[in-house]
């Protein structure tokens, strides 16, 4: 039914791994022809931004594992976790809805940003229920009520999905990912990159992808950028969520090696953090600027401007020098300008007004809406 490369090498998973097809794959690589530094580096852009028709990005990949367990449990919902303008929680209220079930979003403040406005109004739009919190501990007693409410609406509890939907389950996205990516090289789409450069929110795409190369026989290294901070991004999760989807998949389908954590092919990089969560710099401004410019791509200051920056950094050092580097995108480019347009933000919930009321961030480039 499936053409996952993961399902091709391992049938046992296709059986034993509950599975809904949401996304394009695979997603397309391209090469960057205009030098970004006047070093010889050789770039490479994994465009997983085009990884679905509706909404593109690193989400999608995970929800098709997520999601597959949600309804083959029965699911009529499902409840996920994230800041204010959450790709994942938007990504997940789209695809539940394609799939039938009822999304719960569940997020927290962040520094304001257009794209949050964005976000909120495409989720409302899809209909997700929208609930905003001031604290992690006013976000759990919201947990509590809100279960109960859905459990006594629906007849059972909504399932719940961690944020980034960065469960193992959710991580084997990226594990495919990684086997769709050696395909691509033995086609001879790309070459075997040195090194591939990724935003590590709450970790299941590097980790993910990690863990496939190193199945896959790549050695490519990943270079995992820190977006995030503790406990959604450390070197302990890192190990610990890579065990737990190596452990996954091995009792899934025993051919599924069991492969010792790869160090010396993971670096977690720290200087493209500060000041802090989905806040925007002049570093991060001016790598968005050259990704359009000389990559053609349009990325963002919460996550991909954060990565590309590592990687404009690394190219300028000369750290790359002869190397092949790939850019993993892993933010949706679809425009949904036309579905929000008719959304007015006063219809949201009242916490969330203040999105819309207050300024954005001096430094967000993206156009008003
Ligand atoms: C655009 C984008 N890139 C990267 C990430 C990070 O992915 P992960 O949470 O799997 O580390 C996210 C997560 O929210 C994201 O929205």
């Amino acid at each position: 039914m499936s053409q996952l490369p993961l399902f091709e090498h391992y049938p046992l998973l296709l059986k034993n791994l509950p599975h809904v097809s949401l996304a394009q794959l695979p997603t397309p690589v391209a090469r960057v022809e205009h030098p970004l530094t006047g070093h010889d580096v050789e770039i490479y852009i994994k465009r997983d931004d085009l990884s679905a028709a509706v909404y593109g990005g690193n989400k999608v990949r995970k929800l098709e594992f997520l999601l597959g367990r949600a309804l083959s449990g029965g699911a009529k919902a499902v409840m996920t976790f994230g800041a204010a303008g959450s790709n994942h929680a938007l990504a997940t209220a789209i695809y539940a809805r394609q799939t039938g079930l009822k999304s719960i979003s569940m997020l927290l403040p962040q520094p304001n940003a257009q794209s949050i406005r964005r976000n909120l109004l495409m989720g409302f739009h899809v209909g997700a229920e929208l609930h905003h919190y001031e604290t992690q501990p006013q976000l759990n007693l919201g947990v509590v009520y809100q279960m109960q409410r859905h459990l006594i609406r629906d007849g059972r509890l909504p399932h719940v999905i961690p944020p980034g939907g960065s469960s193992p389950i959710g991580t084997v996205g990226f594990v495919n990912a990684a086997l769709e990516l050696k395909r691509q090289v033995e086609e001879g789409v790309l070459p075997e990159p040195d090194c591939l450069y990724a935003a590590s929110g709450t970790m299941g795409t590097v980790i993910g992808l990690l863990l496939g190369l190193a199945a896959s026989g790549l050695r490519t290294r990943v270079v995992a950028v820190r977006v995030t901070p503790p406990p959604y991004t450390t070197a302990e999760k890192a190990r610990a969520l890579y065990e737990m989807a190596n452990g996954l998949l091995h009792d899934a389908d025993s051919q599924f090696p069991i492969i010792p954590f790869p160090e010396n092919r993971f670096e977690l990089r720290d200087e493209f953090f500060s000041p802090g969560y989905g806040v925007f710099t002049e570093t991060i401004v001016e790598a968005i600027r050259r990704a359009k410019s000389s990559a053609g791509i349009k990325i963002e200051g919460t996550y991909t401007g954060k990565a590309f920056a590592a990687l404009l950094a690394d190219a300028e050092s000369g750290a790359l020098r002869g190397k092949t580097a790939l850019f993993w995108h892993t933010y949706n480019s679809h425009d949904f300008t036309k579905e929000i347009a008719q959304v007015d933000y006063r219809a949201l919930p009242k916490e969330f007004h203040r999105y819309f009321e207050e300024e954005v961030q001096a430094l967000d480039p993206s156009e008003r809406i």
